[in-house]
């Protein structure tokens, strides 16, 4: 994936042309950009965007939009600057299905709800949740079997969403999601995804265009999840205390914080923000892997000879996790060259300085690990797909802030311990028994909405690496069926 060249000007696709635009705003902040407001008639590839600013106008970029002005920082210490300082606060477009939950709050309601959760996705507190992971992988495993028996194809990146969801409804909420269930889920958080990012698009230069329709969507959307997650509250509100599971749920609603037990409608708004923050970057980083993996024969060679060294064809289990590097290298290249959240925005909440750059009160503020990571100064070849930069320690970058997948600062990642061990547990039990061979490769590409979709998805057939298959049972792996 190519960012754009210098020479190109900066409009973000050709044949699009900028539109209605206003004479050169007054500006105090003395830092590079295009001095007019930037706003387009149509649809505009928000990764071209914010790529051609870049190699335009260097690491720090000052652009006007109809929301004012919006800076974008590259480097990695005004990255960091910017994660770290709580006058950045996060933009508030995204509520209405959220709430206020972990993904979008700040401030005192935040902190205590970051408090009361972040204990249960510490390391040791994921740790027992490895079987959960491995038995959902192995359900996916029995529906690839029939799909490699028949030689039909699969949407790789729909079995990743429905695998990553039913895991996050098991290991949060002990839940058992049927298919049809998982797939209900998944179209409903994946619709509110696509029309709350619509509202974002003003950052870059785009009209939102936020129809009726969008609206409808969106209370659609709302619908189901509320049902599922007060559904969710009810029965576990109505079991006795003793025949409770330990898990979120009940942390959640067991929980006293500062200002008492949580409302209905907080629990609601976090359980919803987990449903949403805790699929589909994890199954978005597995489909580019997969995709990554076929097109890289002796790397996939690498994956399989580590797999069929460290399981053999058994169960992953979690002391499996320290042994598989390659595995998990592979995992850390992809959400460098593919990070799942590839932008975040911020507001500036006081005028500050960055990098020697004025800031004021209320501007925009962009990072983006899309960019950073690509950064020559920081990565080598950063075009190439290569997995030995995380071989042997976690980042071999240059400079430690350079990758930042997870985020960093208050709001790092609250699950990024929790989707390492998932992800990398989830690959080597499927790798170890299939190879996905797509067939759609040369169609997709990156699409920048909230997250980093592929678009229009990973259509693949799958292999079978081992022996013949008896009745859909894997004679090689009995311990996966
Ligand atoms: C590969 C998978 C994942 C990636 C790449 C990812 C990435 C991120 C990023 C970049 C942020 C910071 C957003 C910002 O600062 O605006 C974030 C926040 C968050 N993530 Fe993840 N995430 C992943 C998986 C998960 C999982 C599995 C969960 C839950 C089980 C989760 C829960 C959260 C929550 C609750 C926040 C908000 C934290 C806060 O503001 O305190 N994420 N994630």
């Amino acid at each position: 994936m190519n960012l754009p060249s210098k020479d190109n000007d900066h409009h973000p696709e050709r044949g699009v042309a900028a539109s209605d635009l206003a004479p050169a705003l007054p500006s105090k902040v003395a830092t590079p950009g295009p001095a007019r407001v930037i706003s387009f008639d149509g649809y505009v590839d928000p990764l071209r965007f914010l790529g051609q600013l870049w190699q335009q106008y260097g690491d720090t970029v000052c652009y006007q939009t109809r929301l004012g002005p919006c800076f974008l920082f590259a480097h990695p210490k005004d990255v960091q600057t910017i994660l770290r300082d709580e006058n950045f606060r996060r933009a508030s477009l995204i509520k209405m299905v959220l709430g206020e939950g972990l993904l979008v709050s700040e401030g005192p309601r935040w902190k205590s709800q970051r408090r009361v959760m972040q204990g249960d996705f510490l390391p040791r507190s994921v740790a027992p949740l490895v079987p959960v992971m491995v038995r959902e992988a192995a359900r996916t495993a029995v529906a690839w079997r029939m799909a490699a028996a028949a030689g039909h194809a699969v949407d790789v990146s729909i079995d990743m969403t429905q695998l990553t969801m039913r895991v996050i409804v098991k290991a949060l909420f002990s839940d058992d999601l049927s298919d049809t269930e998982a797939g209900e889920l998944c179209a409903a958080v994946a619709l509110a995804i696509t029309e709350q990012g619509k509202l974002s698009w003003l950052v870059f230069g785009i009209p939102a265009h936020f129809t009726p329709e969008s609206a409808a969507n969106i209370t659609a959307s709302k619908a189901v999840l509320d049902e599922v997650a007060y559904e969710m509250i009810r029965r576990r509100r109505s079991a006795a205390s003793c025949d409770r599971p330990p898990d979120l749920l009940t942390l959640l609603i067991e929980a006293d914080t500062e200002s008492g037990p949580m409302s209905e409608l907080q629990i609601r708004d976090e359980i919803v923000s987990l449903l949403i923050a805790g699929h589909e970057t994890t199954a978005l980083s597995l489909s580019w892997a997969w995709k990554a993996i076929a097109e890289h024969p002796d790397i996939e060679l690498t994956l399989h000879q580590e797999l069929d060294q460290v399981l053999g064809g058994r169960a992953a289990e979690l002391a499996d996790a320290a042994k598989l590097p390659w595995t998990r290298a592979i995992f850390h290249e992809t959400m460098r060259m593919y990070p799942a959240v590839w932008y975040m925005a911020r507001v500036a909440s006081e005028e500050a300085t960055v990098g020697g750059h004025t800031v004021p009160r209320g501007a925009n503020v962009l990072i983006s690990p899309w960019i950073t990571h690509r950064h020559k100064e920081f990565w080598t070849d950063p075009e190439r797909f290569d997995p030995g930069r995380f071989a042997n320690s976690p980042a071999q970058a240059t400079h430690r802030d350079a990758y930042l997948p997870f985020a960093g600062g208050r709001h790092i990642c609250l699950g990024m311990h929790f989707a390492l061990l998932e992800a990398t547990l989830l690959l080597a039990q499927l790798a170890q028994e299939f190879r996905v061979r797509p067939i759609n490769a040369r169609e997709i590409r990156p699409e920048g909405g909230v997250t980093l979709r592929l678009s229009p998805g990973l259509a693949a057939t799958i292999e079978l690496r081992h022996a013949a298959l008896v009745s859909g049972t894997p004679v090689a792996h009995p311990a996966v069926s």
